[in-house]
């Protein structure tokens, strides 16, 4: 199937690699440049595991292209919208224009029987007006709303096997017909045994930011237990690993620490709160405020501890910061906790520098007034409290017998509960957490 990706992100890019590998012809367009040059030469512009061989091989069968030049998208019968929707400057809402733009773009090329597939998160009603948008140009052909679940480190396999299909779909012979060209699309998925769940345009589109709500509530649910152990001596990790036992809860997303960050959950609960509150029912989703807020909380929890190990003040303090990344397994640094802790205790006074296998590059550019070191040794040279705060496999798994040499004092700070205290306890280390004794 010939098939046009709007929008080369993180989404867009992967989409676009993983259909050109399951043998769609596809060509991927963006507006940035550089973006689009980089794809093209088989350099994915961000870090994702398995993309770049993807992409290699994909390029090389000739059935991928990346171009500036929306014209190129013209044949294809399927055109998927990818862009990003960001949170506004200085507002909760979503920032609407890319999706705008690229509706406009798609809306120029069509055919009779194309259809369009939404798949960027958007506040509800917006794949309403798009379809509204296509029959005015092309009443013959289609919208379907087609919500990606992807997580960042994970993208290409939640790609190839997602965990289910969501299909918006309009009432109407033309909303069948274009359900079936997208079962052409995700032909292997669903031999695979992919669920599909078949729904209107206004659910499929409450899905995508349902699912992050509830991630959401469910990590700043385990980070207000955490709150509650560190009053009382009790341990979140075991209080985690016990209510996860019971199936209905499971221990998935339970981890307590320094809270979630990225370009999605953030950004996705204050667009849903900022859209309840247009459709009337801001009441349904003031939790969400809750959430946000016990999430933001823990941030300030880790530089006052980072405080209160160092007895009282971090003014002229030597801290290392192991992670920059929003978690592992990415370069991504948006709304990232760890650059956050970081930034603040540069801010109080602290000689701060940050390590991390990854996102050094773009830390440095977001935060250039921070100090970065390549190596975890040459982060922690001579501090005197180190903070995980990313858990990177090779953080981790540090040795810390060895990692006491390198440092003034061995005081570590566990923002992500991966270390085994009596391990690090054993080998003369303070050792301090979220949510633990
Ligand atoms: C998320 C959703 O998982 C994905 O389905 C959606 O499409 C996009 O948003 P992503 O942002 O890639 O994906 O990351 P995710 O793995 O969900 O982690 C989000 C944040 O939560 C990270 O900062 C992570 O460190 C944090 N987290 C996750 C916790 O603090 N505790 C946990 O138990 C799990």
């Amino acid at each position: 199937m010939r098939i046009s990706v709007f929008g080369c992100g993180y989404l867009g890019a992967v989409h676009a690699a993983c259909m050109a590998s399951l043998g769609h012809e596809v060509v991927g367009v963006d507006v940035v440049e550089e973006q689009v040059a980089s794809l093209a030469a088989g350099r994915p512009p961000f870090h994702e595991p398995g993309l770049e061989q993807l992409l290699g091989e994909a390029l090389a069968t000739g059935r991928l292209e990346f171009t500036t030049d929306a014209s190129r998208a013209a044949d294809a019968v399927v055109h998927f919208i990818c862009v990003g929707t960001p949170q506004k400057k200085n507002e909760n809402a979503a920032d609407m224009s890319y999706v705008r733009a690229a509706t406009e773009t798609i809306v120029g090329l069509l055919k009779p029987g194309d259809v369009v597939v939404g798949k960027s998160t958007v506040p509800v009603g917006t794949a309403e007006v798009i379809a509204e948008r296509i029959e005015e140009r092309e009443p013959a052909a289609e919208l379907l709303w087609n919500p990606e679940f992807l997580r960042e480190g994970h993208a290409v396999e939640d790609t190839l096997r997602p965990d289910r299909l969501v299909y918006g779909i309009r009432q109407g012979d033309g909303g069948a017909r274009a359900a079936r060209v997208l079962d052409g699309v995700y032909a292997a998925a669903l031999a695979a045994g992919v669920p599909k769940v078949e729904t209107d345009l206004a659910t499929a589109q409450l899905v995508k930011v349902a699912a992050n709500s509830f991630l959401a509530t469910k990590i700043s649910f385990i980070n207000a237990m955490a709150e509650l152990c560190e009053a009382t001596g009790a341990d979140v990790t075991q209080l985690a690993d016990a209510i996860g036992y019971d199936a209905r809860i499971g221990r998935k997303f339970l981890n307590a620490g320094v809270g979630f960050g990225g370009g999605c959950l953030p950004k996705d609960i204050r667009a849903f709160m900022a859209r309840a509150g247009e459709l009337g029912v801001d009441q349904a989703l003031t939790f969400l405020r809750e959430v946000d807020s016990i999430n933001l909380r823990r941030r300030v929890r880790m530089v006052d501890l980072a405080r209160e190990v160092c007895g009282g003040s971090i003014a002229g303090r030597r801290i290392a910061v192991l992670g920059a990344a929003f978690k592992p397994h990415s370069d991504d640094i948006r709304d990232s906790p760890a650059l956050s802790v970081a930034a603040q205790m540069q801010l109080q006074g602290a000689q701060v520098t940050v390590t991390d296998p990854r996102a050094i590059d773009n830390a440095r550019k977001k935060w250039p007034d921070l100090s970065y070191a390549d190596t975890v040794e040459d982060a922690v040279r001579d501090t005197e409290v180190v903070l995980l705060l990313t858990e990177w496999p090779e953080y981790v798994g540090l040795d810390p017998v060895a990692l006491k040499e390198q440092v003034a004092v061995g005081r570590i700070i566990d923002g992500r509960n991966c270390l085994d205290p009596a391990t690090w306890r054993a080998a003369g280390w303070t050792y301090r957490a979220l949510g633990r004794p």
